[in-house]
């Protein structure tokens, strides 16, 4: 039988996942290994920590696994049938569809626009201004995306998308916590304004489509039906914001407690920043089939998820793991080892996409400017949907020199 926590053990380990989710996920593998297993409510989970039987999952025997879980179901209230919870032959066509928008040299076309969007944030700032890194970085993401998806810019144009994309992240956030999460159908406060959001929101992505602007990931969606098309433009919104202005947060923050590193190349402090700081620290799958996982038979129905927050600090599959060494990724990690994307047919289509953005943002500002931390702050995570600064995060701009 898997190992896992058992009776009141088990107990404990669900309220420490609610208190410390992040410390208790590194306390499971350290207690139980590689593979454990758990109830949580009604649901049996196995959690997996070993890099090939991660790659299984993910690639080798991916066909045995699909996204038919409570985790996605909820997803789905907000996201509907877009690529990140649709499954089978609905996600299968719209992936072949979309894969082409996010073509290397597409998103290489982008750089101009980086670069633009990032000096333009840079153009606002003063040598010796204190500003609060974890906003700017939100500020600048979602600029960026507007601009990828329907080249404009969503903040100057104030039509509300910007805050409507806020406040349906807000929503999930809260849902997200609820042990007993329902459909937001109920006649309450709370789920009349996710839903009055959540028309905002569609409406106001309809809109756009009536009216596309130049050649963008939008104009690559056209012959899918409307609503089919709202769908994938609000799963790109929420999963391609907020996940790189944490990033750029994260390695900001870790050039500053580094600045040997400032000199190093921008590409691969962002890996490093993806293995240290995953913006999505938890993920699973749901066995079609009976499978093998670790040398342990799983069974048909159950529920697997990995963490590339425990796998990216696995202490036999990286040396001096909570160190920050960029250069250890001139050497290729183990496969399964480090999954910030996930892998396979359905890791992350933006994948390409987050790290020249990243990369491109870190080199644009250092070009112009060095941000410090300003001292006594910790590197604070609020574990959320993904992995976020908890609050703003203070740094004192200088001229780079
Ligand atoms: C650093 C930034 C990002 C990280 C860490 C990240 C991470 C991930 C991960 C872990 C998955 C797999 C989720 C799962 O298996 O449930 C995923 C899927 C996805 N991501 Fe990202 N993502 C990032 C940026 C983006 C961007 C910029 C976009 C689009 C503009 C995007 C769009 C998607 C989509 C559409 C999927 C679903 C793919 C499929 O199942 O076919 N992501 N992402």
């Amino acid at each position: 039988m898997i190992p896992g926590p058992r009776g009141w053990t088990a107990l404990r380990t669900i309220l420490d996942l609610r208190s410390d989710p992040l410390g208790a996920l590194i306390r499971l593998q350290r207690n139980y290994g590689n593979i454990l297993n758990f109830r949580y409510g009604l649901v049996s989970r196995v959690l997996i920590f070993e890099p090939a039987a991660v790659q299984r999952v993910l690639q080798d025997n991916h066909l045995n696994y699909d996204k038919n879980s409570p985790f996605y179901h909820m997803l789905g209230w907000f996201l509907g049938k877009g690529l990140i919870t649709s499954d089978g032959e609905l996600h299968k066509r719209q992936r072949r569809l979309i894969q082409p928008a996010f073509h290397k040299a597409r998103i290489d076309a982008l750089i101009p626009m980086i670069v633009q969007t990032t000096q333009a944030m840079i153009s606002n700032f003063r040598p010796g201004q204190i500003i609060d890194v974890a906003a700017e970085m939100i500020g600048l993401t979602l600029r960026m995306i507007g601009q990828a998806l329907f080249s404009e810019n969503l903040e100057a144009k104030d039509d509300g998308i910007g805050a409507a994309v806020e406040e349906l992240q807000r929503q999930m956030q809260q849902r997200f916590r609820s042990l007993f999460p329902l459909p937001p159908v109920l006649p309450t406060a709370q789920d009349r304004r996710f839903r009055a959001v959540n028309r905002q929101l569609r409406a106001l992505i309809a809109r756009k489509i009536q009216n596309p602007q130049g050649d963008n990931i939008l104009s690559a969606l056209h012959g899918m039906p409307v609503e089919q098309r709202i769908d994938e433009l609000i799963t790109f919104m929420l999963a391609g914001h907020e996940t790189v202005a944490n990033t750029l947060t994260w390695a900001l923050a870790l050039l500053s407690r580094h600045p040997a590193q400032r000199d190093n190349d921008m590409h691969r402090v962002v890996l490093e920043t993806l293995r240290l700081f995953p913006p999505v620290g938890v993920f699973g799958r749901h066995a079609l089939g009976p499978d093998e996982l670790c040398g342990y038979p799983v069974a048909k129905g159950q529920l697997v998820s990995t963490s590339p927050w425990v796998l990216h600090r696995h202490p036999d599959y990286w040396s001096n793991p909570e160190g920050f060494d960029p250069d250890r990724f001139l050497q290729e990690p183990v496969k399964g080892s480090f999954v910030p994307f996930a892998a396979g047919p359905r890791q992350c289509i933006g994948n390409y996409f987050a790290v020249l953005e990243a990369t491109t943002v870190l080199q644009t500002l250092q070009q112009h400017l060095q941000l410090e931390l300003i001292p006594g702050q910790p590197l604070e995570i609020d574990p959320q949907i993904t992995l976020r600064p908890r609050g703003a995060l203070w740094m004192k701009v200088r001229a780079a020199g």
